[in-house]
């Protein structure tokens, strides 16, 4: 994985939305020097303008819809034969809002990461936005992680910070904190691609920070 000489590390990205996340991975991989190509999105929700974004980087792009499938695991086999089929070698979820099952998260084990808009492991699960401006805190961020069967709980390989400011909101807080998500998402994928970052034993392990 990774690290070759030739080719690039091929990922598949998995999406549930508008896929700004997705974007800018899109916009990095379109960088000559860039060490990773978009070979798959997989969408669980038909109709979302992710599905827009990959189409217009003439990125191929399917629907899996969880709810046609009988239970978890056969939604995420379904996902699984169609990341492999096209070759992907590492996964990217980007607002992807399904839990994936145990078999799944150990079968891409190391080779699968999230994005999650908060500074990990400080306010896991949804309604992130909201559950800092309730805690009171002055600082939130966001975090590129792998992605381990607990949910939001595998280690961090990138991590931004971000001031709360009094009076936010929801939505000034989430701007805020998405601009920096765009940012390390594509750090994070460069650091994989080239093998800098490698996921050991429930760690993070930096081979070459030159
Ligand atoms: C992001 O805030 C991401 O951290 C979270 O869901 C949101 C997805 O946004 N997991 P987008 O679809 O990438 O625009």
């Amino acid at each position: 994985m990774g690290g070759k000489v030739t080719g690039k590390l091929k990922v598949g990205v998995l999406i549930s939305g508008r896929g700004s996340n997705l974007q800018a991975l899109i916009d990095a991989c379109a960088e000559r020097d860039f060490p990773a190509e978009i070979v798959l999105v997989i969408s669980n929700v038909a109709g979302v303008y992710g599905l827009e974004r990959a189409k217009k980087a003439r990125i191929p792009a399917l629907v899996i819809p969880h709810g046609n499938y009988p239970s978890r695991e056969a939604f995420d086999d379904a996902m699984d034969d169609a990341l492999r089929a096209a070759g992907v070698e590492f996964i990217c979820l980007a607002g992807f809002m399904r839990l994936l099952g145990a078999k799944f998260a150990r079968g891409w084990e190391g080779k699968l990461v999230n994005i999650h808009p908060s500074l990990l492991p400080a306010f896991k699960g949804v309604r992130v936005h909201e559950q800092v401006l309730d805690a009171g805190v002055a600082m939130s961020g966001a975090t590129v992680h792998f992605v381990i069967p607990e949910l939001d709980s595998g280690p961090a390989i990138v991590q931004a910070e971000v001031p709360v400011h009094p009076g936010d909101t929801v939505e000034t807080l989430a701007a805020r904190v998405l601009k920096q998500e765009h940012v390390i998402y594509p750090i994070a994928l460069r650091m994989v691609a080239e093998g800098r970052v490698k996921y050991e034993n429930g760690r993070v392990v930096i081979r070459d920070r030159a």
